[in-house]
């Protein structure tokens, strides 16, 4: 089974998508990680932004791997270099780069293609997958969006303000959702979740629901 779960920035997803593989004994796809380990290779290989080409070239020769674990460039483990502010600004050339996307997206259906999987992002119930049995569009003010980042980035030591870090929001949600192919959107069979004021475990509670509801070929 493919659970796709996509929603704009700081909704929530990666969290919510790694406790349902977990529950559900699923593996899970972070694809927004996959944009950001091409936006950290280009970043190093000092690729022309303004030449598209050269970063898809650059896509298709890194080794990238994307597991529970973490993820893998080249044999090194990025999954904490590719969450830094400098990472974060450039990421919109990989996901805006049709050909990065085309090749993310065979990379993406190779990996679902193993087995049950739990993959989220912004296209995986539109583009990515859109035969998948469940697919979930996770949503949430961009206030609240903005607070989670805020913590996270103390989390990691990042300092930022509170006004920087919604003006980054409400820029990547422009992004995502006016990109020419992947954007932003839920599919039309998508069950959407707000988590305004919802626990994690609520959250975690109410997507089981439709999984189950789902698996039984029941209507939400
Ligand atoms: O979810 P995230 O913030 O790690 O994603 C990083 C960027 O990649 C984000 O700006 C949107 C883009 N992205 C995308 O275009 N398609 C996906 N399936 C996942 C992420």
């Amino acid at each position: 089974m493919i659970i796709t779960i996509d929603g704009p920035a700081g909704a929530g997803k990666s969290t919510i998508a790694r406790l349902l593989a977990e529950r559900l004994g699923f593996r899970f796809l972070d694809t927004g990680a996959m944009y950001r380990a091409v936006a950290l290779a280009g970043m190093r290989g000092g690729v022309d932004w303004e030449r598209p080409e050269q970063l898809a070239e650059l896509a298709r020769t890194v080794d990238l791997v994307v597991s529970d674990e973490g993820v893998c460039l080249d044999g090194e483990d990025v999954s904490e270099a590719i969450r830094s502010s400098q990472v974060t600004a450039v990421t919109r050339f990989a996901a805006d780069n049709l050909l990065v996307r085309e090749h993310l997206v065979r990379l993406q259906r190779a990996m679902a293609a193993a087995g049950d999987v739990v993959t989220e992002g912004r296209d995986q119930g539109t583009v990515a997958f859109p035969d998948a049995q469940c697919k979930i569009f996770l949503t949430a003010g961009a206030e609240e969006r903005a607070r989670r980042r805020l913590g996270d980035l103390h989390a990691q030591g990042e300092m930022k303000a509170m006004k920087e870090v919604l003006a980054d929001i409400n820029r990547r949600d422009r992004q995502d959702r006016t990109r020419p192919v992947g954007a932003l959107r839920p599919a039309a069979d998508a069950v959407e979740i707000s988590t305004d004021g919802l626990s994690l475990d609520e959250v975690v509670a109410r997507v089981l629901e439709v999984v189950q509801q789902k698996r039984s070929g029941r209507k939400h």
